[in-house]
């Protein structure tokens, strides 16, 4: 890796691409940690640049994102724009000699995330994408007591990542969710699904489905579920884990008691004659919701990404984890398109 850093010895220089709705939180971090500066940010939209240039009046604004590209100043680039760009765009920083970090998903296919990881290892560039979940306390948390065997040998998990909107134009609902959930699930489980069926249905654009449900199944024996939805009520991101000896809940959107263990399960009976001996025994034990510290979870992603660039190391997030993500969504795909059928990922 590259370790020579333009300018200062000590503070990288990044640029932002895309200050719509999540954009924005990548610049107050970058600008808030103490070895990193946005020194210019590009936004096709004029009135989203009024706006970032009102919360931080240092950052430049353009509305022509290759002006960031053929900045020399910039060590770095941050792309948050909507997902259909996100190749091209990866593709022009590594070629421009610029660290990406990419939000989710990273590429919509598996081909152009082929690419992406070739190209960066020939600039010798750090190329990461925003899972950022994988950054987050709760999650790593409950990684930890998964790989401990604290909930014993999972049977399933299942996902909700629902809300009303934001309806997008250019993916379906499990392209824009469930990348977050897919990511975890592999953290967790530390496996890929070998294969994964989706149905879904587009109720209110006729081309993209809104409410999808994903079914992953994992060759330790783990089933997992994914329900996403952009038409519903109530936003819910919630994770069930049922293991043979416990049983955990993690809800991202309560603020005290994110994770919630419970002592409960079944246990069957080792030795009966008769169907009317079989008794199942029930456990109903405590219920403890573990202290979490938590800091923002892509405040730590941008920190990593740094650091990254800093060390040479490859990132938690790199190209390899955004293209195991992808493989399952086109695998998705295929299967939504054969209504339903389980289709295989081909990920060992
Ligand atoms: N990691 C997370 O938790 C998280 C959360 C939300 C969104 N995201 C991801 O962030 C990305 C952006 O999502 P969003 O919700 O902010 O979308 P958005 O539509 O609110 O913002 C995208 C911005 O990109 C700009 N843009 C589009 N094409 C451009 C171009 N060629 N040059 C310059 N600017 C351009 C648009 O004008 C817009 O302001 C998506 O990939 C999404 O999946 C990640």
């Amino acid at each position: 890796m590259n370790r020579s850093l333009s300018q200062s010895e000590n503070i990288l220089k990044i640029g932002v691409i895309g200050c719509g709705y999540w954009g924005p939180n990548h610049i107050r971090n970058f600008e808030t940690l103490p070895d990193s500066r946005v020194l210019q940010v590009a936004d096709l939209d004029p009135k989203r640049l009024s706006h970032i240039q009102v919360l931080f009046p240092r950052v430049t604004c353009t509305q022509r994102y290759k002006d960031v590209l053929e900045n020399p100043e910039i060590d770095a680039v941050v792309l948050a724009t909507p997902v259909s760009t996100h190749f091209d765009m990866a593709r022009e920083s590594l070629l421009a000699g610029k660290h990406v970090l990419v939000e989710k998903p990273i590429a919509t296919s598996s081909r152009e995330v082929t690419e992406l990881t070739e190209l960066a290892r020939e600039k010798q560039k750090i190329l990461m994408v925003g899972h950022t979940f994988l950054y987050h306390s709760a999650v790593r948390a409950i990684r930890k007591i998964v790989q401990e065997g604290h909930l014993g040998k999972i049977h399933y998990i299942s996902m909700q990542r629902l809300n009303l909107g934001l309806f997008q134009k250019d993916i379906n609902v499990l392209w824009d969710l469930a990348p977050h959930d897919i990511s975890i699930l592999q953290y967790l489980l530390d496996e890929s699904p070998i294969e994964v069926a989706a149905q879904g249905k587009a109720s209110v654009n006729p081309e993209i489905e809104d409410v999808a449900m994903m079914t992953l199944r994992f060759a330790s024996g783990v089933l997992a579920y994914i329900h996403t939805s952009w038409l519903d009520p109530k936003k819910t991101r919630q994770a069930t884990i049922v293991g043979n000896k416990k049983m955990l809940v993690y809800n991202d959107i309560s603020a005290a008691e994110k994770i919630e263990i419970y002592d409960k399960g079944v246990e069957t009976p080792p030795h009966y004659d008769t169907f009317a001996e079989f008794q199942y025994a029930y456990r109903y034990g405590e219920k403890v919701s573990p202290y979490i510290e938590e800091e923002e979870p892509l405040k730590v992603q941008c920190r990593h990404f740094l650091d990254c660039i800093r060390t040479g190391d490859p990132p938690l997030s790199g190209p390899q984890n955004g293209g195991l993500v992808v493989r399952v969504l086109e695998a998705s795909d295929e299967s939504l398109a054969q209504g339903g059928r389980f289709v295989p990922t081909q990920i060992h």
